[in-house]
């Protein structure tokens, strides 16, 4: 049985695909189209398909449209209908346009594939298309699952529980209690797009949470066990309400960053780490199980996610590598697997490595079209070592494209992490980030505890969804990944999961007695590069030194 499924709901449009319950492929329509999110979040567009992630999602499986049995779509009009109310818009009309677009979505997905999909063509909730994106992937027989995110048809938090092939939902938390919406708020008002909250996270640990503290409490107010969101504080898709405004003084306007901002930042960060705490001790009674499992676009939030690791609550914490919204392409078509087949889906599939991959004859035609020399490397794990221990900056190009936002050593930038000027270097050369960001080390697995307060090493410290402290004696060392608090965003890099970037590192390691390096996703200002056309073009208008994809070497010269 071939399952596709399908996010367009809101933003991260994404495809994947189920083959006999397995999940094959996985990719997000930005990289294909070149389109941050791959869409806008607009009520008159979720039946704007991410077409050429479907298409790949085919091809790849080697299957033609015929072939798909049933389409999984991560939203579920029904239920909108019935927990959301129009009147939460600024204009409820707002709510007929979305409605009238979700009514289309089968029609759309019925022309693209060229056959009537009818009783084959599911809705699925988005928070179950969450948690089954957690759950499935987890390998665990039974978990507690907590999503928190924006909204999904209403609820912006949901309690659930997972065994064997049911997902059960213990509770929702409806609009206007979404912390997703809080972030978005709060981004805005600080004069980043909604969509900015990593660089409020970074830019969190440079403030004082006391500032503001009492102005978030009456934004998030949180109990022991929930908590509950000041609707006049957030107004749906309102970004720059009046209450935000009298509670925290006039929003940023210029690009300038007051100590002020970064107050406001950390105010937000502990209020989230609160609430989301609350959250996990109310699941942690409903649902006594072992296991925790967490999405939704706030389980990116790797200062929180490692607070709750650290709580001891729970033994294991699984947090897919695509826990926002383009994960539940992949949730949605577990989903409806187990809506269909008697058995449970194939657990445990939790690779992000999950998208294109790329032949030698492809590499080298793209760099041909594109007039460079190449050079053949017999080590480019050496090379590569070499020329990012003299200070430069490496692209490193291999294998299977990553689901989920983060750039984990297939389509990665790589520079010293002992290098106090690197950041600098990284931001005017290639990335033109915010100063106050920090990059993120990839670390050898075996060595991690030497260098970080890691804990038990889990799956989804390979994902970079940690926050973890630096050992304070070793942090002058690695001044390129050490963020303002002391702590690090760090991937474990296990040989198992991706020799060739583990054997990278292991070259720097041997040469430099540090087992990690710097690693930031490979793009400038734009979604990470998919082909390898989109690595040259990249490298090209940067300032990279070189371009490895797999054993072909372009540097900055040639
Ligand atoms: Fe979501």
């Amino acid at each position: 049985m071939n399952i596709l499924g399908i996010n367009s709901v809101y933003h991260d449009s994404a495809a994947a695909l189920l083959v006999g319950g397995k999940l094959v492929v996985a990719v997000e329509e930005e990289r294909f189209n070149r389109i941050k999110y791959g869409k806008l979040p607009d009520v008159d567009n979720p039946h704007q398909f991410p077409e050429r992630a479907i298409r790949f999602c085919l091809n790849h499986a080697g299957l033609t449209a015929r072939d798909i049995d049933h389409v999984a779509y991560s939203f579920d009009p029904k239920l909108r209908r019935k927990r959301f109310r129009a009147e939460w818009w600024p204009d409820p009309r707002l709510e007929e346009t979305f409605l009238l677009r979700l009514g289309q979505v089968p029609g759309v997905a019925d022309e693209l594939l060229g056959h009537r999909l009818r009783q084959r063509f599911h809705f699925v909730p988005h928070h179950l298309a969450h948690a089954a994106s957690a759950f499935f992937p987890s390998g665990f027989d039974g978990a507690a699952i907590l999503t928190v995110d924006g909204i999904g048809e209403a609820a912006g938090s949901s309690l659930a529980k997972g065994a064997g092939s049911r997902i059960q939902s213990i509770e929702t938390f409806d609009y206007p209690h979404s912390i997703g919406f809080v972030w978005e708020v709060i981004c805005s008002y600080l004069g980043f797009s909604n969509y900015d909250a990593s660089k409020l996270m970074g830019l969190a640990a440079y403030g004082n949470p006391e500032i503001f503290r009492r102005a978030f409490q009456s934004i998030i107010h949180v109990g022991k066990e929930d908590y509950a969101v000041d609707p006049e504080a957030i107004g749906f898709f309102s970004a720059k309400s009046s209450r935000i405004g009298t509670l925290l003084g006039p929003p940023r306007e210029g690009t300038t960053i007051l100590p002020r901002h970064a107050d406001i930042a950390a105010a937000l960060q502990e209020a989230t780490n609160a609430a989301v705490m609350a959250l996990v001790r109310r699941l942690k009674r409903k649902v006594p199980i072992e296991k925790l499992c967490f999405a939704g676009g706030v389980a990116l939030n790797c200062v929180t996610n490692d607070l709750i690791r650290q709580s001891g609550d729970f033994s294991d914490v699984f947090i897919p590598s695509a826990p926002h919204d383009a994960g539940t392409a992949i949730g949605a078509a577990y989903v409806v697997h187990c809506a269909k087949q008697k058995s449970p889906p194939e657990r445990g599939t939790s690779t992000p490595y999950l998208g294109p991959k790329f032949n030698r004859r492809e590499i080298l035609a793209a760099v041909k079209s594109a007039g460079l020399t190449l050079r053949r490397s017999k080590s480019p794990a050496r090379d590569a070592t070499n020329m990012i221990a003299d200070g430069k900056i490496g692209a490193w190009f291999q294998g299977r494209m990553e689901f989920g936002p983060r750039a984990l050593g297939n389509r990665s930038l790589l520079a010293d992490p002992r290098r106090p000027d690197m950041r600098n270097i990284l931001n005017q050369m290639v990335k033109h980030r915010e100063d106050f960001r920090p990059f993120a080390p990839s670390v050898l697995a075996e060595h991690a505890d030497e260098w970080f307060e890691v804990g038990a090493h889990t799956r989804s410290h390979e994902f970079m969804l940690f926050a973890c402290p630096v050992k304070p004696e070793l942090r002058d060392r690695i001044p390129a990944v050490l963020h303002h608090d002391g702590s690090a965003r760090l991937q474990l890099v296990r040989r198992e999961s991706n020799p060739r970037f583990h054997e990278l590192i292991s070259c720097f390691f041997a040469r430099t007695g540090v087992p990690l390096v710097v690693n930031t996703s490979f793009n400038d200002s734009e979604p990470i590069v998919c082909t390898p056309a989109d690595a040259i073009v990249t490298f090209r208008k940067s300032g990279i030194d070189a371009l490895f994809m797999d054993d072909v070497c372009l540097t900055a010269r040639a």
